[in-house]
């Protein structure tokens, strides 16, 4: 999807929600345990705001889309401060962290005048900082948002990756894990 279809996407209000004045209401307390229960990796996402701040926030909601053309997908709270930045950057950067960057993980999920500050970085395309010691960086372009309920979705084309060897974070019933290898899948 081009930039254009993106903001058209946008304007409308979203594609078809589905919503239904019928549908049931959940406590949120049953979902945030229901949705914990599945585990993912910890990403550091990053953009630069348009005064030249650096901005980054702690994200479990990344995850894969498609290998042709390269896509991912991560999602960001409508009442997250960060919020405005990424909206006015093209680009962004994914830094999956790796298992012992739990400091890290922790320094991004609260604001903070400079979460930078003292970590080795470098500027990526759109002023995106790429992450010293993440196992994976990946440099996007947005690709499309969409509205997502109580969050925002970005869709980014993958314009760069770079990978290091070792262990992901983990994160599963609202806490940090490393992993236990288990018997190999084949
Ligand atoms: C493990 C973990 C995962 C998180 N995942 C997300 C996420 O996917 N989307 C989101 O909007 N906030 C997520 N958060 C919360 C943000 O990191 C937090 O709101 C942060 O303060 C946002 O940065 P800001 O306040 O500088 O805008 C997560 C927090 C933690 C600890």
């Amino acid at each position: 999807m081009t930039a254009a279809a993106c903001s058209e996407i946008e304007r409308a209000g979203g594609p078809a929600t589905g919503g239904d004045p019928a549908d049931p209401v959940f406590d949120p307390r049953l979902l945030r345990h229901a949705f914990g229960r599945f585990a993912t990796g910890v990403t550091v996402i990053t953009t630069r705001a348009p005064d030249g701040r650096s901005v980054g926030m702690t994200a479990s909601s990344f995850n894969t889309v498609s290998l042709d053309p390269p896509l991912i997908l991560w999602s960001i709270r409508l009442t997250t401060p960060s919020l405005a930045a990424f909206r006015a950057n093209s680009h962004f950067a994914v830094n999956v962290l790796a298992a012992h960057q739990e400091d890290v993980c922790a320094r991004f999920a609260r604001p903070a005048e400079d979460k930078f500050e003292g970590l080795a970085h470098r500027p990526g395309l759109g002023g995106a900082p790429i992450l010293d010691g993440a196992i994976t960086r990946l440099q996007c372009r947005v690709w499309a948002r969409y509205p997502g309920g109580d969050h925002e979705i970005f869709v980014g084309r993958v314009l760069d990756v770079e990978t290091i060897e070792g262990d992901p974070l983990v994160f599963h019933g609202g806490a940090l894990h490393h992993l236990a290898p288990t018997a190999a899948l084949a």
